[in-house]
C-alpha cells in the first residue's frame, strides 16, 4: 500500500517585516495591507490559499496588527449600513472573505527574519506539513501557485518551493537554488531536485538562475532546522538557511510555477501589479485602458 501523504491544512502568512522599501506608507501599517486596486495584498494571498484548498490561515503579525485583524473580522456596523442602503454586492464582497477562512494570529515582536517569523507559528501548526505564503509576492495564474506546489507535495510527500527564472544582476536579491531537473509525468519539465540554496548571492556566484519566490510547502521538520541555525545574511534568521539545514536529511523539491509574479513589496513592482490588475478588471479595465492611451509616454 502506498504511504499516505499527510494533508496540508494550514497556511502561514508572515506579515511582520519592516517593509522598509515602502516607507513611509509602511510606517504604521504592514505592507500586506497596501491595496492593489481595491483589495489589500494579503487578501490576494488568502484567496489563493482558499482556492488551493487551505482555509486555515495563520498570520504572523508585527506592527499594524489591528488593521489585519479588523480586515478579516466581521464588521457589524459596516454590514448593517450596507444592508440598509441596499448595497447587496458590496455586502457580499465584504462578508465573503471572513466567512471563507478560519484565521488565527501569532505575534513576532521583533523582525528577526523570515525563518524566525515562520518559527513563531510552530505551536499552532503542530507536527503537520504546512504552506507559507508571502503575500507581497502577488501571483496571477490559471491554477493557483500554491495548488501547483501542493500537487507536487502530494506526490512526493516532501517540501517544495516555488521557483522563478531571474536573469542578470537582479538574481542577487533572491534566495537561489542549485538544482537538477527531475522528470515527472505531470510537471512538464518544471520540477527540480534541490541540492543547495544560497541567500542573496553575488550575481557572479549564484549557483543558477532559479530564484525562490514567496510560496512554500514545508514538512514540520523545518521547525527543528530553524531552531538549529544561526542568524545569516543581514543578521536575520533566514528561511533559506533553515532549508539548507533541512536538506541534510530530507529531500527538497523546487517547482518553476506557471503564471506571473509581481513583487508588490517593491514600489515599481507594486505599480506594475496595480496597472495589470486594474486593466483586467471588468468594471474598470475599459475606462482605465482609455485613460492610459491619453497619456503622452
Ligand atoms: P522581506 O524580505 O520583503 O522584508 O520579507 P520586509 O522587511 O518585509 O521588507 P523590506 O525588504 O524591508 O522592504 C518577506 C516576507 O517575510 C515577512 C515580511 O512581512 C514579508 O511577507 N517577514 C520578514 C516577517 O514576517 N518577519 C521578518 O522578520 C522578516
Amino acid at each position: 500500500m502506498k504511504w499516505m501523504v499527510p494533508k496540508v491544512r494550514k497556511a502561514v502568512f508572515p506579515a511582520a517585516g519592516l517593509g522598509t522599501r515602502f516607507l513611509p506608507a509602511t510606517k504604521a501599517q504592514p505592507k500586506e495591507m497596501l491595496p492593489l486596486v481595491d483589495k489589500p495584498l494579503i487578501q490576494y494571498g488568502v484567496e489563493e490559499s482558499v482556492h488551493s484548498g487551505i482555509s486555515n490561515i495563520i498570520i504572523v503579525t508585527g506592527r499594524g496588527k489591528s488593521a489585519i485583524e479588523d480586515h478579516f473580522d466581521v464588521n457589524f456596523e459596516l454590514e448593517h449600513l450596507l444592508e440598509t442602503r441596499g448595497k447587496r454586492e458590496l455586502l457580499t464582497n465584504v462578508r465573503n472573505i471572513s466567512e471563507m477562512i478560519d484565521v488565527s494570529y501569532v505575534r513576532q515582536k521583533e523582525a528577526l527574519g523570515l525563518g524566525h517569523a515562520v518559527l513563531r507559528a510552530k505551536e499552532i501548526v503542530g507536527h503537520e506539513p504546512f504552506a507559507v505564503v508571502l503575500s507581497d509576492d502577488v501571483i496571477d495564474s490559471e491554477t493557483p501557485c500554491l495548488r501547483q506546489l501542493l500537487d507536487i507535495y502530494e506526490f512526493f510527500g516532501a517540501s517544495v518551493l516555488a521557483l522563478m527564472e531571474v536573469n542578470g544582476p537582479e538574481i542577487s536579491s533572491y534566495g537561489v537554488v542549485d538544482a537538477d531537473p527531475v522528470s515527472h509525468s505531470s510537471a512538464g519539465g518544471r520540477l527540480y531536485r534541490i541540492h543547495n540554496l544560497v541567500e542573496k548571492p553575488k550575481a557572479s556566484e549564484a549557483p543558477s538562475n532559479l530564484a525562490i519566490i514567496g510560496r512554500y510547502v514545508l514538512t514540520p521538520e523545518i521547525f527543528t532546522s530553524i531552531e538549529a541555525i544561526q542568524p545569516g545574511s543581514g543578521g536575520e534568521i533566514q528561511l533559506t538557511d533553515a532549508l539548507r539545514h533541512l536538506l541534510r536529511n530530507r529531500p527538497l523539491y523546487g517547482f518553476k510555477f506557471e503564471g506571473s509574479r509581481f513583487d508588490a513589496g517593491d514600489k515599481l513592482g507594486f505599480l506594475k501589479a496595480t496597472v495589470e490588475f486594474a486593466l483586467r478588471r471588468h468594471d474598470l479595465g475599459k475606462d482605465f485602458r482609455e485613460y492610459l492611451k491619453t497619456l503622452k509616454l
